[in-house]
């Protein structure tokens, strides 16, 4: 297996041979901007080495990381204009720097190209319809997920489960497919693909609590997203729901009220709902489950036929995915 750079640098070469020079400029300069201002590229990042684990050409594997690279921009900008926020890489989010309906549109034709991108993998038709069909599954789960995530926003009544199922949706079956599209566009096995599909769908539960966690406890400087920003549109997130569960009564009170009110002060109210996250243990909570849905994903690991070199390497990235600050 390769270093992280060097897989960065394979793709970020594909993104710029592919960037968005087209007309009309007012459609694409927008996505030019999302793709360029940065993110960690982990999608692509796992669709390069779900192929390098089977075979020494991944750059097959190139188009599958463009598609999931571009699709997963394309989910940011209907997000951001859905969550209401300012700031994406430590940049103003396109509907901002923009405006919503360039967010719209421009957030259209990304998911269009991402299908044009998968389209050009090579294997032939079968791999073709192969790829769409895990592709559409996972796409349409995504929407689902968002729903999901917004119609809990309202709702005071949301369980755990609930929130795995939303955060699975909305997140980790795109991580789960791009490591799996990798997979067998490198030759791995239905069966081997799948058990990177559950490796990287529980990595990815565990990705968005921590997103989750470092939303509200992550650092301004490095986040690159407006801190606080779940409180303030009161997603049920992990730490919310478990707070409510542990807290006394009073602790119970305040953050119910914290969590149906609009702020006149912003700040403060992050801060009240950030000591009850910390004080009824739901932080020390949500970081524990991290940690378990890590070691099911590792479990997955152990199945396919692959040498140990390759396995340390894909849990070593794993615990390092999980020691990010933004
Ligand atoms: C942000 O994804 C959306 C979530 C699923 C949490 P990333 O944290 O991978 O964002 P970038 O691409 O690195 O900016
Ligand atoms: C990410 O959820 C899910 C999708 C973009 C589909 P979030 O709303 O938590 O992502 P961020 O925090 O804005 O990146
Ligand atoms: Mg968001
Ligand atoms: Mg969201
Ligand atoms: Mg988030």
């Amino acid at each position: 297996m390769r270093s992280i750079d060097n897989y960065q640098t394979l793709f970020q070469a594909f993104l710029t041979e592919n960037s968005f020079n087209q007309m009309p400029q007012e459609l694409y300069e927008p996505v030019n901007y999302i793709l360029s201002i940065g993110g960690k590229r982990l999608r692509p990042l796992l669709a390069l080495m779900g192929c390098e684990l089977f075979s020494d050409k991944i750059e097959r594997a190139l188009p599958i990381a463009m598609a999931v690279e571009v699709f997963h921009n394309f989910t940011l900008l209907h997000d951001d204009i859905m969550d209401a926020a300012p700031l994406r890489r430590g940049q103003p989010t396109v509907h901002t720097k923009y405006n919503i309906n360039t967010g719209i549109l421009s957030g259209d034709v990304m998911l269009i190209w991402a299908y044009r991108f998968l389209m050009n993998t090579e294997g032939g038709d079968a791999m073709t319809i192969r790829l769409l069909d895990i592709f559409n599954k996972m796409a349409t789960e995504v929407c689902e997920g968002q729903q999901m995530d917004m119609n809990f926003e309202t709702r005071s009544d949301v369980t755990i489960e609930e929130y795995i199922c939303m955060i699975e949706f909305k997140t980790s079956v795109l991580i789960a497919a791009a490591f799996q599209m990798g997979a067998l566009v490198g030759g791995g096995t239905e069966g081997d693909a799948q058990h990177l599909y559950e490796f990287g769908r529980n990595i990815g539960i565990a990705f968005q609590i921590q997103d989750d966690i470092l939303d509200s406890f992550g650092d301004p400087l490095k986040f690159g997203k407006k801190v606080g920003g779940d409180i303030i549109q009161n997603k049920k997130t992990l730490l919310v729901l478990k707070a409510l569960e542990l807290a006394d009564e009073v602790q119970k009170t305040d953050l119910q009220k914290l969590m149906s009110e609009t702020p006149t002060d912003e700040a403060t109210k992050i801060e009240a709902v950030k000591s009850l996250f910390e004080a009824t243990g739901a932080r020390r909570f949500a970081e524990l489950e991290m940690e378990n849905y890590l070691k099911i994903a590792f479990q997955h690991l152990s199945a396919p036929p692959l040498s140990t070199d390759k396995k340390n390497y894909m849990h070593q990235f794993a615990n390092e995915l999980m020691m990010r600050e933004k």
